[in-house]
C-alpha cells in the first residue's frame, strides 16, 4: 500500500556499476516521482565511509536527464538526504543484522519492503544472499534480490548458483538482470511485432532470409580485463544480451503480457535451438594498432590480462531455431570490443521478391535489392525499413530508400536508461524483464558445449586491429549461410 516503506540496499556501493548506473537510475526515478513516498537507500560495502561521504560520492554521477530543469539541485538534495551508508563484510551475518536495525529505524513501524541490489563479484555473491536474506526476513513486507551476471560460466556452475540461491530465496524473489531487456527498443520489439498488422505475418521463414544481431564497442577492456578474461565476449554479450533479444524476436505470441506467459514463450524458443559447435563460430581478439600517431593497445597489453590469453574479444556465430516458424533461417550474431564503432542493432533481411518485374533494372545483385528492417537499439535509436523506390524522373531507375522512424526526430522526450526501468519493475514486482531460472538454464545449454570445446582445444582467435571491423572470418561464416552482414554494405 501507499503507506508502506521500501528500503533499497545497494550491496557493493562503491563499485563502478553502483556509481555509474544504479544510483543515477534511482535518482532519475525519484526525480520522475516514481519512487514510493517512504523510501530509503542504503549503500553497503566494506570500506569505511560516512553517510556524508557516500552522498558526496553518489552526487558526482547524478544527472538530471533533461538539462535546465530548475529544480534539479533541490531534487538532488532531497534525494541525497534519503541515502545512507553502512559498512560491513559481505559474508557477515552480524553486519547485516546491524543494517537491519538501521533499516527498521527508517521504516518507523511501517510495512517494510526490502530490495537488495547485489552489485558484487560472483565469488561473494552467495554469502551476501545468505546474510541479506536472513536478516532481511525480519521485515514484514516483501524481500527481493536483484542479481547481476555472471550467472556462472557454464551450465554446471550456473545450476550450482541457482541451487544455492534457492536455498535462501524463492524464485519469485530473485530478479536476474539482463540490462539489455530494459532498453527502450528491446522492449518495443513486442509492440512492433504484436501491435502492427504488417510485421507479424512476415515474421517467419516464409519471408525472412536471415536475422542479424550485432553488438560492437569502439573501446577495449581498458583495465576491466580481470573480469573479462575469465569470461570472454561469448559469455559477456552473446549468451545473455544478444540471446535475450533473439528470444523476444523469435518467440511465438504469448498468451498475455503477463511475465510468466512471456517467459514461457522465451524458454520455448531457446529450447528449440540447436546447441552451438565450433563449426558455427569465429572468434577474434584485438591486437594493437597505430592510427594518426596514436597507438591503441592489444587486448593482451591490458595489465589485468595474462600475456598469453586466448580469450575472445570478438565472436560471430550462426544459430538455428528448429521449429516450424524458423526452420532453416540463420540467426547470425556478432559481438566485439575495440571495433570501429559503438552500436547494437537487429537486422532482418527479407527474401527476394519472386519473379520481380524489376530484376532487369536492379541488375545482378539481388541481395542489394531485398527489403531490410533495421532496429537500432543504440545509439541514436531508430527503426527503419529499406525499400526499393523509383528515383524520381523520366527514366526508370531504382534505389534503396528508408522508411525511417528516428527517435530523436519523432519523440522529444529523453529515453530512460535501462536500469531505471528495471529498478522500477523490481520495486513494483514486475518480472517480465527479468530472467527466470529455466531461461538461464536453456541459454547456457546452447553455449556450454561450444565454450568447453574452445577452451579444451585452446582455439586461437583470429587477430584483428583495434578499431577495425573485426576478423574477416566473420564474412566467411556469414557467406556459408548465404548471408552478407548488413552493417557493412
Ligand atoms: C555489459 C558487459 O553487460 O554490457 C560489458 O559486461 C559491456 O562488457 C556492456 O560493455 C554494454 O552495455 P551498454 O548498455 O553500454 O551497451
Amino acid at each position: 500500500g501507499d503507506g508502506d516503506s521500501v528500503s533499497i540496499t545497494v550491496v557493493g556501493a562503491s563499485g563502478d556499476l553502483a556509481k555509474k548506473k544504479i544510483f543515477p537510475a534511482l535518482f532519475a526515478l525519484f526525480y520522475e516521482g516514481c519512487l514510493p513516498q517512504h523510501f530509503t537507500i542504503y549503500g553497503y560495502a566494506r570500506s569505511k565511509m560516512t553517510d556524508v561521504e557516500l552522498r558526496n560520492m553518489v552526487s558526482k554521477t547524478l544527472t538530471c536527464r533533461i538539462d535546465k530543469r530548475e529544480n534539479c539541485a533541490e531534487k538532488m538534495d532531497q534525494f541525497l538526504k534519503r541515502c545512507f551508508y553502512h559498512s560491513g563484510q559481505y559474508d557477515s551475518p552480524e553486519n547485516f543484522v546491524e543494517l537491519d536495525k538501521k533499516l527498521k529505524q527508517h521504516e518507523g513501524g511501517r510495512v517494510s519492503n526490502r530490495l537488495f541490489y547485489l552489485s558484487i563479484p560472483p565469488n561473494i555473491f552467495i554469502d551476501a544472499v545468505r546474510c541479506a536474506s536472513s536478516s532481511a526476513s525480519s521485515g514484514n513486507g516483501w524481500t527481493r534480490v536483484i542479481v547481476e551476471k555472471p550467472f556462472g560460466r557454464d551450465s554446471e556452475s550456473s545450476a550450482a548458483l541457482t541451487k544455492s540461491l534457492k536455498q535462501y530465496l524463492d524464485e519469485d524473489q530473485i530478479f536476474r538482470i539482463d540490462h539489455y531487456l530494459g532498453k527502450e527498443l528491446v522492449e518495443n520489439l513486442s509492440v512492433l511485432r504484436f501491435s502492427n498488422l504488417i510485421f507479424e505475418p512476415l515474421w517467419s521463414r516464409q519471408y525472412i532470409r536471415n536475422v542479424q544481431l550485432i553488438f560492437s564497442e569502439d573501446f577495449g577492456t581498458e583495465g576491466r580485463g580481470g573480469y573479462f578474461d575469465n569470461y570472454g565476449i561469448i559469455r559477456d554479450i552473446m549468451q545473455n544480451h544478444l540471446l535475450q533479444i533473439l528470444a523476444l524476436f523469435a518467440m511465438e505470441t504469448p498468451v498475455s503480457l503477463d511475465a510468466e506467459d512471456i517467459r514461457n514463450e522465451k524458454v520455448k524458443v531457446l529450447r528449440s535451438m540447436r546447441p552451438l559447435t565450433l563449426d558455427d563460430v569465429v572468434i577474434g581478439q584485438y591486437k594493437s594498432h597505430t592510427k594518426g600517431g596514436i597507438t591503441y593497445p592489444a587486448y593482451t597489453d591490458d595489465k589485468t590480462v595474462p600475456k598469453d590469453s586466448l580469450t575472445p574479444t570478438f565472436a560471430a556465430a550462426a544459430l538455428f531455431i528448429d521449429n516450424a516458424r524458423w526452420d532453416g533461417v540463420p540467426f547470425l550474431m556478432k559481438a566485439g570490443k575495440a571495433l570501429h564503432n559503438k552500436r547494437a542493432e537487429i537486422r532482418v533481411q527479407f527474401r527476394h521478391v519472386p519473379g520481380n518485374l524489376y530484376n532487369r533494372i536492379i541488375g545482378t545483385d539481388l541481395d542489394l535489392a531485398t527489403n531490410e528492417l533495421v532496429i537500432r537499439v543504440q545509439p541514436d535509436e531508430a527503426i527503419y525499413l529499406k525499400i526499393n523506390n523509383k528515383v524520381p524522373g523520366l527514366g526508370m531507375r531504382l534505389d534503396r530508400s528508408n522508411l525511417n522512424l528516428h527517435y530523436a526526430a519523432r519523440y522529444s522526450k529523453e529515453i530512460p536508461d535501462a536500469y531505471e526501468r528495471l529498478l522500477l519493475d523490481a520495486i513494483e514486482g514486475e518480472r517480465r524483464l527479468f530472467i527466470r531460472s529455466d531461461e538461464l538454464e536453456a541459454a547456457w545449454a546452447l553455449f556450454t558445449p561450444l565454450l568447453k570445446e574452445l577452451e579444451e582445444k585452446k582455439t586461437i582467435p583470429e587477430y584483428y586491429p583495434y578499431g577495425s571491423r573485426g576478423p574477416v572470418g566473420a564474412h566467411y561464416l556469414a557467406a556459408r549461410y548465404n548471408v552478407r552482414w548488413g552493417d557493412l554494405t
